[in-house]
């Protein structure tokens, strides 16, 4: 436990240990953050900071295994995060996805996926902003970024790198409805809430690169012609972003669901 506010912004990002939020992790510590890096595999988070600890070696990253849905966690998790640092200046809710059983009829869409989809993408959202929230007001200051998806919109066709596709739409649907709505009711706290909704984005490492990577070149194609710009966007397309959303000079944005999708929406 120290006193003394961190000089460095801090940066807590969750769905850490692999793919986006690895990324954004990277950006960010390059931007003068220092970074909590949250997810439920604990292997890839230490793999996240090793690899940080060598690229950025000033800026402090620290490593938090937890399922994101599990309140009493989270809330300890925070407390730790507050204790070290006395400061929470951005809150980037990476964590989600849409599992990696492709799903395209609701008879096949069990009521355990359903959930574990809602879990993943908008309670651990909902969990980390409640627990966040307080500790930004105390310096009236912060920046909440949401991850949804062009698929809230539904999409029509094959499933692609997604997996339960109802749920995950659902899902995301609801980040940008829970985004405008924390929007509004912060708009006077210094703090700003807004969403990315990328398209089909193809990360350095993860589970979308494994998935991308194992359709046949045909499907692959196929991928690439529906996207306007007929290629997935890139992780640092999307750290970019994110880099943005949580500086400063924001301020006047908030409530905003900024699609990265190569003109797909
Ligand atoms: N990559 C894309 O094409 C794409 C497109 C649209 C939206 N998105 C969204 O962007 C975000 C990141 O995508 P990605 O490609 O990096 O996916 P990913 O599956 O590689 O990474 C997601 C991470 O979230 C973690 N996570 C999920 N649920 C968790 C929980 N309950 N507790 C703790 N950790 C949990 C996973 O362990 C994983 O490390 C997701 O929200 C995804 O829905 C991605």
């Amino acid at each position: 436990m120290t006193d003394a506010i961190s000089d460095r912004p801090v940066a807590v990002i969750t769905g850490a240990a692999h793919g986006l939020g690895a990324q954004i992790a990277e950006r960010l510590s390059a931007d003068g953050f220092s970074v909590a890096l949250l997810d439920v595999q604990e292997e890839g988070l230490a793999a996240v900071a090793e690899r940080l600890s060598h690229l950025h070696p000033e800026a402090e990253a620290r490593t938090h295994a937890l399922d994101l849905s599990d309140e009493a966690r989270v809330a300890e998790v925070f407390t730790e995060i507050e204790a070290r640092w006395r400061r929470v200046d951005a809150l980037v809710n990476t964590a989600g996805g849409s599992g990696t059983v492709p799903v395209r009829d609701i008879e096949e869409l069990s009521l355990d996926a359903w959930t574990t989809v809602l879990r993943n993408n908008i309670t651990s959202a909902f969990l980390c902003a409640r627990h966040a929230v307080p500790i930004m007001r105390r310096r009236n200051f912060g920046r909440i970024v949401n991850f949804s998806s062009g698929i809230s919109q539904g999409i029509a066709g094959p499933t692609g790198t997604v997996g339960a596709r109802l749920a995950y739409a659902t899902s995301k649907g609801a980040v940008n409805s829970f985004t405008k709505q924390l929007a509004k009711d912060l708009a006077l706290s210094g703090i700003t809430v807004n969403a990315l909704s990328p398209g089909l984005i193809v990360p350095q490492e993860g589970r979308i690169r494994t998935m991308f990577s194992s359709l046949s070149s045909e499907s692959q194609a196929a991928i690439r012609d529906s996207i306007p710009m007929g290629r997935p966007g890139t992780g640092e397309e999307v750290a970019a972003a994110v880099a943005y959303l949580v500086s400063p000079q924001a301020g006047f944005t908030s409530g905003a669901i900024l699609s990265v999708d190569g003109a797909a929406a």
